[in-house]
């Protein structure tokens, strides 16, 4: 299969047989040689900067019921909580002294955010800091919303469109979302001129090649600026809770072609990424991935941002998530870049 990781290295494209060839190559050479290529790719684009985005997870309400999410609706275990204008900008103090340029706001849909809040929260938020870049992550909304959310100063908006193909995504979602809504509003957001992110699970339950080639031809007519995936992991009470994880070496893969087929995305290495294995995050920098996200929101509500289980970041050591994410990104052979980190154009 090196033989086609040169190809992906040289034209930043394959066939779909060649495609779902290389997604499923268990071999070690593959792998090295994946590694090698998004790697120079990376260093080529990004140089050694790795860039930092300041989590807030603002709100664990979500009127939604994706069946692999921990704060899905019908999770009448989960804790709810919602953080106040105070916490939200207190947050952004304190990532703004740990050197942090872009705040991302995330949650699930809750209604509480309404677009004069969100509104009034991103102006305050942007008059303290012009300097830096603000992300929304808050799911489907109108197109008026996203646009009067942009208008007000909101830079990136990230959402995932969670599997590509159609049979898929109504497995993975109650019958009141639909693909074809999501996909919608990710060409809103990038119409409306947001840098805009999307991306996927790996190994979700009934995940297939084929449809991991079809999440890759979907970006590929996309184009999103930013591209964030990492493992499913099981939550204990979802429908899914006895379904087995995305491994390590699959999404390690995915990065890697990833970067080879996007040369200039911003490439998260995932929360999730480090919670399946110790040194997950520094292997998907070291495999093409060039952003992290520490976890900015207050300590006391980590745990209850509970989307999968044994998350990591979330223990009384949470306080140290900037310090620790610095030191893991040097001991991977990368530096911390101290700017906004837009993406390359
Ligand atoms: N395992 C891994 N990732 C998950 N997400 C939600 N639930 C899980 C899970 N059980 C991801 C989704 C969502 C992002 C915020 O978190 O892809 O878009
Ligand atoms: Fe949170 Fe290491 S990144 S403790």
């Amino acid at each position: 299969m090196i033989k086609l990781v040169e190809k992906l290295y040289e034209t930043q494209n394959l066939t779909d047989s060649e495609l779902k060839s290389l997604i499923t190559a268990e071999d070690g050479e593959t792998a090295y040689q994946l590694r090698f290529r998004a790697d120079e790719v990376r260093q080529r684009v990004y140089g050694k900067k790795v860039f930092l985005r300041g989590l807030i997870e603002i709100s664990s309400y979500c009127r939604n019921d994706c069946l692999y999410c921990g704060i899905r609706r019908s999770n009448f275990s989960a804790e709810r909580y919602r953080l106040n204008r105070e916490q939200i900008i207190s947050c952004c103090e304190n990532g703004y002294k740990l050197g942090f340029r872009t705040f991302v706001m995330q949650g699930g849909e809750d209604a509480f955010f309404t677009d004069d809040y969100m509104c009034g929260l991103i102006s305050e938020i942007k008059e303290k800091y012009p300097d830096c870049a603000i992300t929304l992550s808050l799911g489907e909304r109108s197109f008026e919303s996203y646009k009067r959310m942009k208008e007000a100063g909101a830079d990136r908006y990230l959402l995932r469109h969670e599997a590509a193909d159609g049979k898929l995504y109504s497995k993975l979602h109650p019958k009141e979302l639909s693909l074809e809504n999501r996909m919608e509003c990710l060409f809103s957001l990038k119409k409306l001129g947001y840098q805009t992110g999307s991306g996927f699970m790996v190994g979700a339950p009934f995940q297939t090649a084929d449809s991991l080639a079809a999440d890759l031809r979907f970006l590929q007519k996309l184009q999103p600026q930013m591209i964030g995936i990492g493992p499913f992991i099981p939550h204990r009470s979802t429908p899914f809770a006895g379904q087995t994880g995305g491994t390590l070496e699959l999404t390690l893969r995915m990065i890697g072609i990833l970067r080879l087929m996007f040369p200039k995305a911003l490439i998260p290495s995932t929360t999730a990424l480090g919670t399946i294995a110790p040194n997950g995050r520094e292997l998907g920098l070291q495999t093409g991935a060039n952003v992290v996200m520490p976890n900015l929101s207050p300590v006391s509500v980590r745990k209850k941002y509970d989307l999968y289980d044994n998350k990591i970041c979330t223990g009384e050591e949470a306080a140290e998530c900037a310090v620790c994410l610095r030191r893991r990104i040097e001991s991977a052979g990368y530096e911390v870049s101290e700017e906004r980190g837009d993406a390359a154009v």
